[in-house]
Order: structure tokens, then sequence, then C-alpha cells
């Protein structure tokens, strides 16, 4: 078995593949475009997609890169000895052109021939697709395997659950697949598969034979071409070329990690908790300085991509504070970072301004958040002096101040306090119940829907939209502007002077009484003519085209919008105006939450 670096096995990759008719193409941004259905690019076919559909693709049928990809779905997993955040995966793709019988060839060479990996034939093990309603057993896959010199008792048949690939997204190309793994020799059980998490088997390699088109009903209909999309880790690959135990321990990490023991002066793989901890902080800072440094380039916030880049610097600073590193650790871990992808990733150095200003920026941020923390923490020791810490306590700190409940724990203890956990845990739960098809569900999944958070507070707009006009008696109170993110909605409207005590208590009174009557919003589409005959307020203009949408909220709202909204009102809370201010001449701005 050759030893290669990750920039010997990303040049090996593209050469075989290039000598094999392939034309190599540059890796495709983090941040797909055009695509709403998710939030990163997950694997190297995600960008291909409409040429996997039948679209000419201008590098002609055989395509090979290598694409940075993020997938945050296994997130909790990060710690151990292969979960990443961010991967590399090595890709060829056939476009209606070869198919099983090639790909198959292509992958057992370049596993095998010393010429490329030199993989001995006994450590490896294949899995293929057992077959059901939608897609044959796939024999052929089985018997081309058998051929090329795979033992038969190293090819396992298993069920879409693991031999199915795609798609990328919700809707789109997918099919069968056979799986390359690592066979460690030591089977758990007599029935030990590659199916089985007992670490036995470690997978590499992923041909994909992309012959069918989910659609949005979940049925599968055959793609007028069939291809082959392919993908190896690059990470888990050079760990076994290199003969380690641990992504963590080959050269893409060892640098991160070497920077890591010097912030903190703790030396890897001293107590099994460290070792945890520098992972994450290796993973996370590594994912972080790639979003950051993407030519579509994130920075962190509270919706989408950049609340799941918030959400890994915040893990990765408060994993650098349990080591008690240095304060400048951050910067110094995405310099090294950055050194080691130098070259096969040149937008990391020509960002890198930018990347540490963001790192900075956002350490500052949370350090504030805790030190607010803190005051709250510290009136809460003065009501209990001596006592419990209730549950719901430790979570609004863990919640809104991003107090890890370790942390709540020990300063508790300091104050000779005790923290009611199992009520915390209680909180945690019911609140991930609440959001499971908003943000945690997001940063879990890497899945993109539209926030409900956000979504109610567009609905709770047209309330307030609405109530101005009612409650100030001016049809002229027109929209001017409108903002949301996730904690509140701006709106400016066109008013001559600031708005009264009692205006905005109405205002306020106005939005709650359509909340409270939980009354159903409704769409409909018509022309921008009958729109505004029918009494539909909103922002005209020629960019709404022919047809528009209108909602209706009962009696309370008519507009014009393009959507999303809630189902009901009486999805969204409380309705809480914060400020009342002016924006420019003639245009106030007010600011609301719910609660
Ligand atoms: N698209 C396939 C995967 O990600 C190759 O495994």
């Amino acid at each position: 078995m050759k030893n290669l670096t990750a920039q010997q096995l990303r040049s090996l990759w593209l050469e075989f593949f290039s000598a094999r008719g392939h034309t190599v193409i540059g890796s495709a941004s983090l941040i797909p475009e055009n695509d709403p259905t998710v939030l990163f690019t997950t694997a190297g076919m995600h960008p291909l997609v409409p040429y996997l559909l039948g679209t000419p693709h201008p590098g002609g049928k055989r395509l090979a890169n290598v694409q940075k990809c993020v997938r945050t779905g296994d997130i909790d997993e990060v710690g151990d000895a292969s979960h990443c955040t961010f991967f590399e995966m090595l890709g060829n793709w056939s476009l209606g052109d070869y198919f099983k019988e090639e790909m198959i060839r292509f992958s057992f060479e370049f596993l095998t021939s010393p010429a490329y990996l030199g993989i001995d034939v006994s450590r490896l093990a294949v899995s293929v697709f057992a077959g059901d309603e939608d897609a044959p057993r796939d024999e052929e896959s089985a018997k081309i395997w058998q051929s090329c010199g795979i033992p038969k008792k190293h090819i396992f048949y298993l069920p879409k659950k693991n031999n199915w690939w795609g798609p990328a997204g919700t809707t789109g190309p997918c099919g069968p697949d056979t799986e390359m793994f690592i066979n460690f020799g030591k089977p758990c059980k007599k029935t030990c598969s590659p199916a089985c998490d007992c670490g036995n088997y470690l997978e590499i390699w992923n041909d994909v034979f992309m012959q069918y088109n989910k659609k949005a009903d979940g049925t599968y209909a055959p793609l007028q071409q069939k291809n082959v999309d392919t993908g190896m880790g690059l990470e888990r690959t050079i760990c076994i070329l290199q003969g380690k135990t641990s992504v963590y321990e080959t050269d893409v990490f060892k640098p991160i990690i070497a920077a890591i023991e010097k912030a903190s002066g703790i030396r890897y793989g001293e107590d099994e908790v460290s070792i945890r901890a520098m992972r994450i902080i290796a993973d996370h800072i590594r994912t972080s300085v790639f979003m950051l440094g993407d030519p579509n380039g994130i920075t962190p916030s509270n919706v989408d991509q950049g609340y799941v880049l918030r959400r890994l610097l915040r893990r990765a600073i408060r994993y650098l504070r349990q080591l008690n590193a240095q304060a400048d650790a951050l910067t110094k871990i995405a310099a090294a970072v950055i050194g080691v992808y130098k070259e096969a990733y040149p937008e990391l150095t020509l960002n890198q301004e930018k990347i540490m200003q963001e790192l900075s920026r956002e350490e500052e941020r949370f350090s504030k958040t805790v030190a607010n923390g803190l005051k709250e923490f510290d009136k809460l020791c003065g009501y209990l002096q001596g006592g419990i810490v209730s549950g719901k306590a430790a979570f609004k700190l863990y919640d809104t101040y991003g107090f890890p409940l370790e942390m709540t724990v020990e300063l508790a203890a300091e104050r000779g306090l005790t923290v009611n956990t199992d009520d915390f845990y209680k909180h945690l739960s019911a609140h991930q119940e609440k959001s499971r098809a908003g943000a945690e569900q997001k940063f879990k999944g890497g899945l993109s829907d539209d926030s409900q958070i956000t979504t109610r507070l567009h609905t709770a707009t047209h309330l307030l939209h609405q109530a101005l006009k009612t409650v100030l008696k001016d049809d002229g109170a027109n929209q001017k502007g409108s903002n949301i993110t996730a904690e509140r909605l701006r709106f400016d409207f066109s008013f001559g002077r600031a708005l009264t005590k009692e205006e905005l208590a109405n205002i306020e009174q106005a939005v709650n009484a359509a909340i409270a009557a939980d009354v159903p919003v409704t769409c409909q589409e018509m022309t921008a003519q009958d729109a505004v005959q029918s009494g539909a307020i909103g922002l005209f203009s020629s960019r709404y085209g022919e047809m528009v949408k209108v909602y209706t909220i009962k009696n309370y709202s008519k507009e014009i919008c393009g959507g999303p909204h809630a189902a009901r009102t009486g999805e969204l809370g409380t309705f809480k105006i914060v400020k009342e201010e002016s924006s420019s001449a003639g245009v106030r701005r007010i600011k609301a939450v719910l609660e």
C-alpha cells in the first residue's frame, strides 16, 4: 500500500481519471448557487445536477475533480476517529457514457494497482444493492467485482438504507450504489457486515449508478441517460494509507492539532477528554475557515448558513476555553488551517484578512454574550442565596447566553449552589421538540427550509402594516422597507411624526387580537390589477410581473407578497413592539418581536 500525503492523493486521482479521458474541473463553491433545497454543497455531484439530468457539460461526458463538502448531520459524532463536518471528496462522473462494468474496473484498478493505491485485495470488502420495488438486485455489479478478484464472501447485498445514494436535496438524480470498504479483519460477530457500526468496515469510496430521478411525489422515474457519480473520502483514505487510527493524525490535521497543543499547552493524546475537545476544535475551525474563505463566503449570523457557521465557531471557542487556551488561539489555529490548504485552495490565502477579522469579531460578540450571561447568573444567585438553580434558569443561560450546562454547574458550585440538571434536560428536549422544523434541524441536517421563526415574523409584518393604517387612520402609512431576522422584524413606513405611547399600545393590541382569533392565512394568485382592485395593499412594482400572490388574513390583512407565511395566526405567539424611531425624513421605523 502506498503512503501518500493528501496532496499526492489529490494529484494521483486527477492523473488517473484524466489519463482515462476525463476532464478535470475545479471544486465548486461550498455555498450552492441557485439551489434553495440545501445549505451547503454536500457532495461533488451537487453542482452537476443539471448535467446528470441531461444538459450537455462543456467539459464533455467524463469529468473528475476534488470537491470541498460540508455535512453537519453527524456533528455529535465529531470527536471520534473519523467524523468531520468538512471533508474533501474525490469524484468522477460519466454523463451518459460508461456505466457499471467500466466504473467498477476503474475503482478496482485505482484501489489495488501498485501504480496507484496498492491496497491488498484481502483488505477490501464491497457492498451492492439488494433490490426492492424501485430497482432490481444488483447481481451485475456483484459479478463484475467477482471477476476483478473480490471473493464472494467479501461482497455484501444491502438494502436501500445502505446502498442507495441521493438525491442531494429532496428531489433529483439518484440510484443504487456499490460501496468500497477497508476490512479491518475483526468482525464483531458472524453476521458482521458493512451495515454494522462496530467499526470493522470503513467506507472509503462510493460508486453511484444514477439512473433515476426522484420526483416530489416520492416516485422514481428513469433518467434519460445512465450516469455514474462517485465519491472517495480524502481524509479517510489518507488515514488508511498513512497507517493512522484517526483522521486527526494525518498530514491535513497534524499542523492544526499542533497549533491547538501550542495554544493550550496540552499534548494531544494526554487524556480522552482533551483528545475529543482538540478534535472538535480542529474540525470546527477548519470548517469555519473554509466557509469564511469561500468565493461565495458567508459570515456568522442567526439564519441559514451563517447560523451553522456561528454554532460551529462558538462551539470551538467554548472548547478552547475549556482547555484554557491563549487569547489569540482562534486566529492562530485558523492560520494553521490556511497553511495546510494554501496550495490546494488558494482562495483561503486570498481571503485571509476577512477570515481573521470575522473570527475575531465573532469571538468578541460571543464574549459579550457570555459577560451578559454572567450578570444574569449573578442576579439569579442574589435571589437564591444558596440552594438550587432551576432547570429553567439553567436553560435560559444555555439558550440565551450560550452557557454550556457544565459551565453553569461549575459556576453554581463556586457559589455553593447546585443545578437541577434533570429539569434542564426536560427544558432542552421540550425546546428541541418545538424547533424540530426550525433552526435546530437545519443545523443538524444541513437542509434548508424557511425557518418557522422568520415565517411567523413575516406574517406578523402583514398584520402590523394593516394595524398601522387602521390605528393611525392614515392610508398613506405605506411600507417603505422591511427586514426580518430570526430575532425580530423591522418595518419602515411613511409617516411624519413619532408615534405616541397610546398609538403603539393600540397597534400591539390590534395585532395581538388577530393572533388571538387564530384565523387561517390564505393565498390566491391573480393579476396585479385584480389585486389592487380587490383592495390588497403592498409594494407594487413591475418586478411582480403579471400574476401576483395575495395573502389574506381574514379581515385583518390583504397584501401582495411572495410568501411564505404561517398557516394560521395562532402560531405567532405574542407580538411586541420593542422600538419606534425615525428612519429618515418622513419615514418611521418599528422593530418588533414575537414572544
Ligand atoms: N454522491 C456520492 C456520495 O456522496 C458519490 O457518496
